[in-house]
């Protein structure tokens, strides 16, 4: 609420371009998706860390009506603007590394074998566990620099790779304390005090859950041979559904097992992965309000098959982008590098990439309606390109397309603030 004494105001002025999804619907699908309002010449006044008005240069004396206290001017000259990019699926809380299994992958061993060899997911346990909650929190706050520096403004991060009472509790606690959306992904892998997955749901629902639903916002399943069946799956989400959380799922990334049809039993937010996915599932989800993650960094790290991106959307789905960003599967925070994948691989256009790394994925996280366009009372989060058109977002493969970021109203990073933290081991 703005106030006399203390509003706080930015002005971001002479932009090249403002590009936004347009209207005020969300989620967005079919054609809604991709439609961009472009303003050429444009301006955005943000106050108190909310978007209080956005619009080509020549209404800007209207809109300040001679009032120009307070402001904090930000020149554009030569950038575009874009909403504060959202991360809706990234597992960011993680000790050690798993560069020596890249290598491995490299000459042959699949991921699924590393997985079942006892490495993969049960490696980074192994580390996780080992970096106590000083060095996890580290972790999160690292990792979410490199995220700030390439556009993501709003960022979900689950736990998962503790599977034990104290160190999921610690990774959750972490995530929230970094500004993240935790979620417990308390159903990643059996780990290796137990034999049986319904012995460890046994433990996980029981011990880890009252906690973890203090701190989480969402639970989420791996379902996959060598992780959690359908059944297991649905006793997991059901009760934290009974604990207040919402629902997601890690479907159909190898094989297709009925992830889908789970979902949509359970009103799950969404189902994220995909790669394994027929047309039966895509018109499931179309018909459904479940929406279709999709992480096609991760399917490219794993030289695995695209998801269906370009039947999903003309069936009609809601469907969002991520990085999943992770140590093994997607050693990879960048967001403009996925809407370029989105493009170049799913057959997305450049605005449904747009609005499915910002609107549509802040649905996923329950923030639709206040986070992912640049329109008054939206969070003043945004992001500057470098560029002379919005759609160099994706059109610049890896290229260095940011030039700032804001969140909640300030600056929060500039190219001109040099190198990131360097990943650590531990
Ligand atoms: O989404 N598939 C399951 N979980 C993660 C990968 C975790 C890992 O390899 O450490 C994913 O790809
Ligand atoms: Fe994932």
């Amino acid at each position: 609420m703005s106030d006399d004494i203390g509003a706080r105001r930015l002005l971001v002025r002479d932009l090249a371009q403002l590009a936004t999804p347009a209207g005020t619907r969300t989620p967005l699908r079919g054609a809604a998706l991709r439609e961009v309002d472009v303003v050429d010449d444009a301006y955005i006044l943000c106050e108190d860390g909310r978007i209080v008005a956005a619009g080509p240069m020549r209404g800007l004396d209207a809109t300040l009506g001679g009032d120009t206290s307070r402001i904090e001017e930000l020149d554009g000259r030569g950038l575009c603007a874009v909403p504060g990019l959202v991360d809706c699926h990234t597992h960011a809380c993680f000790g050690g590394d798993r560069v020596a299994e890249f290598e491995l992958r490299s000459t042959g061993a699949s991921y699924e074998e590393l997985h079942a060899a006892g490495g993969g997911i049960l490696a980074t346990v192994e580390a996780t566990r080992a970096a106590g909650e000083a060095g996890l929190a580290d972790a999160v706050r690292r990792h979410r620099g490199w995220m700030r520096r390439a556009g993501t403004t709003t960022f979900e991060a689950k736990s998962g790779y503790g599977l034990d009472r104290d160190t999921e509790l610690a990774s959750l606690r972490a995530i929230r304390d970094a500004g993240g959306s935790p979620t417990w992904l308390g159903a990643h892998a059996v780990p290796p005090e137990f034999d049986k997955a319904d012995e460890y749901l046994d433990f996980a629902l029981t011990e880890v859950l009252p906690e973890a639903a203090r701190v989480a916002l969402a639970a989420d399943v791996f379902v996959e041979e060598g992780a959690f069946s359908v059944e297991h799956a649905r006793r997991y989400l059901e009760a934290c559904r009974g604990a207040g959380l919402s629902l997601r799922l890690h479907g159909d990334q190898f094989t297709e097992l009925g992830a889908i049809p789970l979902a949509i039993d359970l009103g799950a937010r969404s189902v994220d992965h995909l790669e394994a996915t027929g047309e039966t599932g895509v018109r499931a989800l179309a018909s459904s309000d479940v929406t279709a993650v999709l992480l096609p960094a991760s399917a490219l790290y794993l030289d695995r098959p695209m998801p269906p991106g370009r039947a999903l959307v003309d069936a009609g789905a809601v469907v969002a982008l991520a990085t999943d960003f992770n140590p093994g599967s997607a050693f990879c925070e960048s967001l403009p590098l996925v809407t370029s994948l989105a493009v170049t691989q799913l057959h997305l256009t450049p605005a449904e990439a747009l609005s499915a790394c910002t609107v549509n994925a802040a649905h996923v996280l329950g923030r639709g309606a206040e986070t992912g366009r640049i329109a008054p009372g939206y969070a003043a989060d945004l992001v500057l390109l470098a560029a002379p058109d919005w759609r160099y977002l994706s059109y610049h493969l890896g290229g260095p397309v940011i030039a700032g970021v804001i969140e909640a109203g300030e600056v929060a990073w500039t190219a001109a603030d040099g190198a990131d933290e360097p990943a650590a081991r531990r």
